[in-house]
């Protein structure tokens, strides 16, 4: 290793651990403890809990512990040389090592001094806005088109990158390969140094901690385009999960339990000074799963203020797929068509949180507005409606919400629930509303050959792995029957196919031996292609059965006097713990991931065996 024993001991003992883990996730004060949502598992209400004085964090609800260093190596992936060089750096121990600096050290080494080019330059862009003459139109656009007061400027700590070629190069007296290193600068092939940002308002972007990791640069009016420049990824700046103003908003999205994720740099601002503190926004790209995992770590509700229509059915799968596997809920704010939300808070601060407040869920939004633009005062354009509307309910993979939104759209068109409910099971195997076609179709074979009618294969809601499941169990058997339980899947027919698969020897057997039902199914499934990867398919699939699992334990829980309520938490840990060790993708856990699915598969069978009610009737 190589850091004298002794010091290690210096740096636990000199380290405010309520502050450390403060940077990852919210706190609270509760008696002499802090508690928070735990950061290695995911849960709603606060089980994670921290000694202040022992410098200690046990988590109820999944049992992780440790202290210091171990929450910062599991955290943010660190060795123990490097969480050590960390805290030591934090708490101002200088370290002795035994031997030669490691290469880890290296690295903290060099992430610390991106830190600290990052703190120096925002400084300086920030007192270069405030008071260089060359700042003064920089000043009149914040004050006028945007409505910031000094306050406001000094809050965000905004910026001014002057005008030429390396003002920031020569004026901030840091080594211009640092700067390159943080994004500042960049370098030429014959070793000049250019600064990243020249002539525009910057909006420096902080981790949670409230430390620079990046900026993004507005050009003025008839500036320079692009309108936008933001930071390239560096070792301290990750876009896909960085989140503009989350440091500022994490005390507020923990108190409400919900966060605003925005697009833009001023629609924060504007949020926040409307009053909406807990908003944050994505830093020039879409929201992605990075930012979803960052975010499960203060609140469990996501309101997005972004054009929710544009994002379309491609997103309305992965938001769908991000609710089950984060257990977030994800709503939409609907805005004035062609506002953000900066315009509305400047005009209407009162209208922004009410629709703050209003946000809905993703589908409903998106059948209000399919259902606004259609023409519904005519039988022809009210049926339709309909009909793309079902195609959009399709997609969603919980049945009960479906049928919920297939009733409200038979209000809305006038028509008879059930006959809607008949369209909505005759839908094909994975509809592609909108006209998209179905992802996991073999691309070069867009016409479906000649089989079994849809109205053979009532699938809708079969989607995702259950699907991808059913395609491998026809084309490559071996890989994947023998690992598969009936529980895994939710949908009869799914179930129903996969028994009769692994009953037979042979497709052909299996497509005789089935229901007609089945049989469409299978013969459908033995045309589409799967270039799935089996692990990834079985890994969803126990993760989901697993989560449905959990949702029921924990709903007959609740049922109970909290007396008898202990009982269920051994085996909710449990659950979660093993989905936690199944999802590790480390190469070195690989005997661990796979023992775990393997015992969550076997508890499921078990207790689908005992509880005839869970399984149902169905064969
Ligand atoms: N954005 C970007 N690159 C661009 C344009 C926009 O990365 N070329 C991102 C930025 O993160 C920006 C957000 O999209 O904050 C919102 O863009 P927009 O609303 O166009 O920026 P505003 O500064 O609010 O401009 P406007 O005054 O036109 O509303
Ligand atoms: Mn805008």
């Amino acid at each position: 290793m190589g850091i004298v024993e002794e010091d290690i001991a210096r740096v636990r003992a000199a380290t405010d651990f309520v502050a450390l883990v403060g940077e990852h996730l919210a706190l609270r004060k509760v008696g002499t403890r802090w508690t928070g949502l735990c950061p290695f598992h995911a849960e709603k209400s606060p089980s994670f809990s921290v000694n202040a004085e022992l410098g200690l964090y046990y988590c109820f609800g999944c049992g992780a512990k440790g202290d210091a260093i171990s929450f910062l190596r599991e955290t943010e992936h660190l060795d123990f040389v490097e969480a050590i060089e960390k805290l030591a750096a934090r708490a101002g121990v200088t370290l002795r090592y035994d031997d030669d600096a490691t290469g880890g050290g290296r690295d903290r080494q060099r992430r610390n001094r991106i830190h600290e080019a990052l703190e120096a330059a925002v400084q300086w862009y920030h007192e270069c806005l405030l008071t260089s003459p060359d700042a003064r139109a920089a000043r009149g656009y914040l004050r006028r088109e945007r409505g910031y007061d000094g306050d406001v400027v000094r809050r965000y700590r905004i910026g001014w990158a002057p005008e030429g070629w390396d003002r920031l190069v020569r004026g901030l007296g840091v080594p211009p390969a640092v700067l390159v290193d943080a994004g500042l600068a960049t370098v030429d092939e014959k070793g000049r140094y250019t600064d990243f940002f020249r002539g525009r308002i910057l909006f420096p972007i902080f981790d949670p901690g409230g430390r620079p990791v990046g900026a993004g640069g507005r050009m003025l009016p008839g500036g320079r385009l692009p309108k936008y420049k933001n930071t390239a990824n560096t070792a301290v700046y990750d876009k896909s999960r960085t989140l503009y103003g989350l440091n500022w908003a994490k005390r507020a999205v923990v108190e409400k339990g919900r966060v605003v994720v925005c697009e833009g740099y001023t629609d924060v601002i504007g949020l926040q000074q409307a009053g909406v503190e807990e908003a944050v926004a994505t830093c020039g790209t879409a929201l992605a799963e990075g930012h979803i995992k960052q975010l499960t770590n203060f609140a469990r509700r996501i309101h997005l203020a972004y054009d929710g229509d544009s994002a379309g059915q491609a997103a309305a799968e992965k938001f769908y797929e991000w609710e089950k596997r984060y257990e977030v809920e994800i709503r939409v704010i609907g805005l004035p068509a062609g506002d953000d939300p900066a315009d509305v808070a400047r005009r209407d601060p009162a209208a922004l949180t009410a629709a703050v407040d209003e946000a809905r869920p993703y589908l409903g939004f998106r059948l209000d507005r399919l259902l606004a633009r259609s023409d519904l005062s005519t039988p022809e354009g009210r049926s339709r409606a309909a009909g793309s509307a079902v195609a959009m309910i399709g997609a969603h993979p919980d049945v009960l919400v479906r049928d919920q939104y297939l009733m409200d759209v038979a209000d809305r068109c006038r028509v008879d629930a059930d006959r809607l409910r008949a369209m909505a099971e005759a839908g094909p195997v994975d509809a592609a509303p909108e006209g998209r076609p179905a992802p996991s179709r073999d691309p070069r074979r867009p016409d479906p050959p000649p089989g079994p009618s849809p109205a053979e294969t009532p699938a809708v809601g079969l989607s995702g792995p259950e699907l991808e499941a059913l395609r491998l169990a026809v084309h490559r058997r071996d890989e994947v029957v023998g690992r598969l339980e009936r529980p895994l899947f939710s949908h009869v027919l799914a179930a129903n196919a996969f028994e009769v698969i692994r009953a037979t020897a042979d497709l052909h057997q299996a497509i005789e031996a089935a229901d007609p039902q089945v049989a469409g199914l299978l013969q459908r499934l033995a045309v589409e292609d799967s270039d799935a990867d089996p692990d990834d398919v079985a890994i969803r699939l126990v993760e989901r059965a697993v989560q449905r699992e959990l949702r029921e334990l924990q709903s007959e829980m609740r049922q109970l006097p909290p007396a008898e309520q202990a009982s269920y938490a051994p085996t909710i840990t449990w659950l979660k713990l093993g989905l936690e060790r199944m999802r590790a993708d480390d190469v070195t856990r690989h005997a661990q991931a796979v023992e775990a699915e393997e015992h969550l598969v076997a508890w499921l069978v078990e207790r689908h065996a005992v509880d005839p009610a869970v399984t149902g009737s169905m064969m």
